[in-house]
């Protein structure tokens, strides 16, 4: 007689503003208890409870909305309790819009931690202090509630590809019952929980994987296993694949990529959010994303360059000259590292806002032709 799912749903909407006539590229938004997330967008990661090197004002003067942490880092060092007493994660960093949170699994794997895998947990040795630690799905979102982000990812287990096809299809099934043992030990209804669809490079395994997991009370939809060094066709063709089998009026999430062309040929596919380390990363190590492409900031032909990173760039380092963030680079100055942060970021931010903007008119695939073009790519 009362209906128990409406504050939750109130409280997590995805909105669904246009769609494209060409491409399956979508417009939305997705409401959170801290704020409206606009779709497509890009998450910036923040691994430990910082965005490598900005302070929260430069994180969000680049556009950015909704912010990742992991729970694998955070529950390791400082620790979740630690955080909460802090005031957990918006408390503790002072960001006040949305975070979203990984559930710990990728990183078990890709930081070659793990020790055993079953259906209880993962089992992994802290890269910190060698602490032989066990994850189960209970206590990966035990600890997220701690972390108090919006939106928790339930644990999944990833396979490195190429994998036996038993593999894979036992680390789908294996992710399929956990998605289901977080949704059962998650009691916070301030935060949200997404799925994650495995199954490797399978269409029909991903198309399994993402009927049964759409079947549960999930406020979105994660794809993961990819970015794992497959050639991008096939990333695509999974992605392509699979977003059809997720629900329509649930946002969906192309786990850990990529780079800029990556963006715009998921969000053609159906893709609504992305995380990646890429632009910080490669700003660290003195790359820059701009319309014509990459620049390696360090090169001599920068020497004397005058020239800003990138016309008409709203960034703090597009105020400075190229000659200038060379001799930041090669001086090994702080400030380098952390004004290409601060320009891939915009950048990442002015790609999806371009691709909004041509979803809402209509014209999303002149736009990601234009955009390739200027990269170099076909
Ligand atoms: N980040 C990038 N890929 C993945 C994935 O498959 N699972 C999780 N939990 N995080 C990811
Ligand atoms: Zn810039």
């Amino acid at each position: 007689h009362f209906e128990q799912p409406y504050v939750l749903m109130s409280v997590f909407h995805y909105q669904l503003l246009n769609r494209d006539r060409r491409t399956s590229a979508r417009r939305g938004f997705f409401s959170t208890p801290h704020g409206p997330v606009q779709t497509p967008g890009f998450m910036p990661v923040g691994t430990q409870g910082t965005v490598k090197g900005l302070t929260i004002d430069q994180v969000a003067a680049t556009g950015a909305e909704m912010i990742l942490g992991n729970t694998y880092h955070l529950a390791l060092r400082p620790g979740h309790e630690t955080v909460r007493r802090l005031g957990g994660l918006h408390g503790m960093t002072l960001w006040d819009g949305p975070i979203l949170t990984d559930s710990g699994g990728f990183q078990v794997f890709s930081l070659e931690a793990i020790r055993e895998i079953n259906e209880e947990a993962a089992t992994f040795r802290s890269h910190i202090d060698g602490a032989i630690i066990k994850l189960t799905p209970e206590h990966s979102i035990e600890i997220q509630e701690s972390l108090g982000s919006d939106v928790a990812m339930v644990l999944d287990h990833v396979v490195a590809l190429p994998a036996e096809r038993s593999k894979v299809v036992e680390a789908m099934e294996r992710s399929i019952r956990w998605a289901q043992r977080c949704l059962n030990a998650a009691s916070r209804d301030d935060q949200a929980r997404f799925a994650i669809v495995q199954g490797g490079l399978d269409v029909e395994l991903r198309q399994q994987c993402a009927t049964e997991l759409s079947a549960m009370e999930f406020e979105g939809f994660a794809i993961g296993g990819l970015s794992v060094g497959e050639p991008p066709p096939e990333m695509y063709r999974i992605t392509e694949a699979t977003c059809p089998y997720l629900p329509e009026e649930k946002p969906r999430y192309l786990m850990g990529v990529g780079t800029p062309v990556d963006l715009l040929e998921s969000v053609a596919r159906g893709v609504d959010l992305f995380d990646c380390v890429m632009p910080t990363r490669n700003g660290r190590n003195a790359m820059a994303f701009t319309d014509q492409g990459k620049i390696k900031i360090r090169n001599a032909v920068h020497r004397e360059d005058t020239e800003p990173l990138e016309k008409g760039c709203p960034c703090l380092a597009c105020r400075h000259s190229r000659g200038y963030l060379r001799h930041l680079f090669v001086a090994g100055e702080m400030l380098g590292p952390i004004l290409l942060s601060i320009h891939n970021l915009t950048y990442y931010q002015r790609v999806m806002a371009g691709a909004r903007t041509a979803i809402e008119n209509g014209t999303f695939a002149e736009y990601m032709e234009m955009k390739k073009a200027g990269w170099g790519v076909s």
